[in-house]
């Protein structure tokens, strides 16, 4: 596959299916060839950003890294995909006016269903408050206004998702079949 260096950032609330999908994303990159790198939000905040919590200033510096080194990685012909749920519009909208080329995903979910679903139990911790600052219960989220595209995982299969951003991949050229 050729392709060019360019981060695929997904947004959205806790469990809404950003790193189901980007796993997938990423299996198919692996597949054709690509040199892709993945930027997930849990692994960095284990690493790049260790110490950080959960204050609109922490979160902001942790996107901020992560959309440092996506910029360094994909101005170099890099892939980069990004699962983070970025939660402040302002801080989205920074990062990508610095990275060339950048797709915004807004993995979208009903919070009723995020609250049903609760894969690590984090919801229902936050809404007995047990959690402080926790996305979507007590602290913000603010939803792009017009993502490149979006997907809704409580209404599409992870493949129907992970379809819709290849095919805007191929669409705009930073893809390409040999
Ligand atoms: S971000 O806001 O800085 O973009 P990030 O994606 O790195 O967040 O980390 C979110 C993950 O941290 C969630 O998937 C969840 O597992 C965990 N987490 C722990 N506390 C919180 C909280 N208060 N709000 C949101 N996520 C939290």
């Amino acid at each position: 596959m050729n392709h060019k260096g360019f981060t695929l950032w997904l947004t959205g609330m806790s469990g809404a299916g950003k790193s189901t999908i980007s796993d997938q994303i990423m299996a198919r990159f692996r597949e054709s060839g690509a040199k892709v790198e993945l930027l997930d939000g849990d692994i960095v905040r284990t690493n790049l950003s260790q110490g950080l919590g959960f204050s609109r200033e922490d979160r902001d510096t942790n996107i901020r890294r992560i959309g440092f080194v996506a910029d360094l990685l994909s101005r170099n012909g890099v892939i980069v995909v990004v699962a983070a749920i970025s939660p402040y519009r302002a801080t989205r909208e920074e990062v990508k006016g610095k990275i060339v080329n950048f797709l915004e995903v807004f993995v979208d979910c009903p919070i009723e269903v995020l609250a049903q679903r609760d894969v690590k139990g984090l919801y229902k911790r936050a809404l007995a408050g047990e959690v402080g600052n926790f996305t979507g219960i007590s602290d913000p989220y603010e939803p792009p206004l017009s993502p490149d595209v979006t997907v809704r995982s409580d209404r599409e299969t992870v493949e129907e998702s992970v379809g819709r951003v290849w095919s805007e991949l191929e669409r705009r050229g930073w893809i390409e079949s040999a």
